[in-house]
């Protein structure tokens, strides 16, 4: 099957749908997750007892956010706050807060990939933090990155938490970090949480919960395909299937067909078939230990100055600038 032949594909969603569902074996990227629903479900699964990630890093901030803040701006010349994947905000405004009440002087710009999840934070901290100078946007990380260059000559921390620099492969990641250095001068920081090695059937159990509700995010993406594409994936025919390998620290997950089917795409001209059991790979959370953070950045040209740690160990928040 040919993407390109078939029809002049607009859109990243439309391209990267065709692309990863022509490939053996098929994939799709859990960038696609993040609509109105998906927004919804990745909330509740941060609510989630098994999901400990989400409290771990909140726990770090209401520990540490004193000592935190204060490193941003030693010197208290005043700085640009941008968070990439910034989700609804809960545990940022815990940082928020003591900027605030601390009168340092910053702006926050929130970007996330979702439309949704920008408009809903940039709305509540104007009714939250009427203080804060908020300047919210949509864009992708990569993308992203190349608008950041331009923004403003002001000192600079670039925030990146929850699971979304997992959300990359190492090879990727090291591209990430890369481009990160290229846009920080000397005293800007990069602030980015790293979701620690742990004991496999804990990080399993994240990512597995059993009312459902990680099931029903990772089918998500293919009832986004449904509304959005014109197609017709029985979502019940699939089944959300997660593995983990402690040695590289890998957790994936995939969509798993239950049976041979073939679903058709209208919009893009295009049946996929599918054999019985053959996969969907759509996500990978990766999890880390200190050699391993101090590795990817050495490699991008970037040092750890200092890492925080909630108390089980589970996650760790590494503050680092350019080398
Ligand atoms: N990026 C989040 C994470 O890796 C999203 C996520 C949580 C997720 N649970 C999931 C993605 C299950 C796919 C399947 O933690």
């Amino acid at each position: 099957m040919n993407c390109k032949n078939q029809k002049v594909l607009t859109s990243t969603f439309e391209k990267e749908v065709c692309e990863g569902l022509s490939a053996f074996p098929k994939y799709l990227s859990s960038k696609f997750f993040y609509d109105e629903l998906g927004d919804e479900l990745f909330q509740k699964i941060m609510a989630l007892p098994e999901y400990y990630l989400t409290r771990a890093e909140y726990e770090i901030f209401k520990t540490h956010k004193s000592d935190i803040v204060q490193r941003f701006d030693e010197n208290q010349e005043g700085f640009d706050l941008i968070e990439l994947g910034a989700g609804d905000g809960k545990k940022t405004k815990v940082l928020l807060h003591e900027l605030l009440n601390n009168h340092f002087d910053f702006t926050y710009t929130p970007i996330d990939i979702s439309q949704n999840a920008i408009d809903g934070l940039v709305k509540n901290l104007k009714q939250e933090m009427p203080a804060v100078v908020v300047q919210g946007q949509r864009g992708e990380y990569f993308e992203v990155l190349d608008r950041l260059k331009h923004m403003s000559d002001r000192k600079k921390v670039i925030m990146v938490l929850g699971s979304n620099i997992g959300n990359l492969l190492h090879s990727r990641a090291i591209q990430f970090l890369k481009k990160l250095c290229n846009v920080m001068h000397s005293g800007d920081f990069l602030f980015m949480g790293f979701d620690q090695k742990k004991h496999p059937q804990k990080v399993l159990d994240a990512y597995n919960d059993k009312t459902g509700i990680t099931a029903a995010f990772n089918k998500n993406i293919l009832i986004r395909i449904n509304k959005e594409l014109n197609a017709n994936f029985d979502i019940d025919a699939f089944m959300h299937w997660e593995t983990y390998d402690p040695e590289s620290g890998t957790a994936k997950s995939y969509l798993v067909s239950k049976e041979k089917q073939t679903v058709d795409i209208n919009d893009l001209s295009m049946q996929v078939h599918f054999e019985a059991w053959e996969s969907i790979h759509t996500e990978i959370s990766q999890k880390y230990d200190d050699t391993i953070v101090k590795w990817l950045t050495k490699e991008s040209g970037l040092k750890i100055v200092k890492s925080f740690s909630d108390q089980n160990n589970y996650y760790k928040d590494y503050l680092i600038t350019k080398a």
